[in-house]
């Protein structure tokens, strides 16, 4: 299986709305941490995380972690 590129070594901290988000999975979108369609000819695809309440949330931006869509310290090993 293909790596995920890195977007960057270290967690997208937001505060986030309730809603439905497409977080990157490939690491190749302009638009980080969301998806923007780059994946698109490639074997990723986004994960749709849907938030409930406003909150403060990790997206992972190495595209590594093993609790995708949010960061888990994976990044820490790169
Ligand atoms: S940014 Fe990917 S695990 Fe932390």
């Amino acid at each position: 299986m293909a790596k995920a590129q890195i977007a960057q070594k270290s967690p997208y901290v937001m505060e986030v709305t309730p809603g439905k988000y497409a977080w990157c999975a490939c690491g190749r979108s302009a638009n980080q941490p969301y998806c923007d369609g780059s994946h698109k000819g490639s074997e990723f695809s986004p994960i749709i995380e849907t938030v409930e309440t406003t909150r403060k949330v990790a997206w992972c931006g190495c595209k590594q972690s093993g609790g995708a869509p949010f960061c888990d310290g994976s990044h820490g090993r790169l």
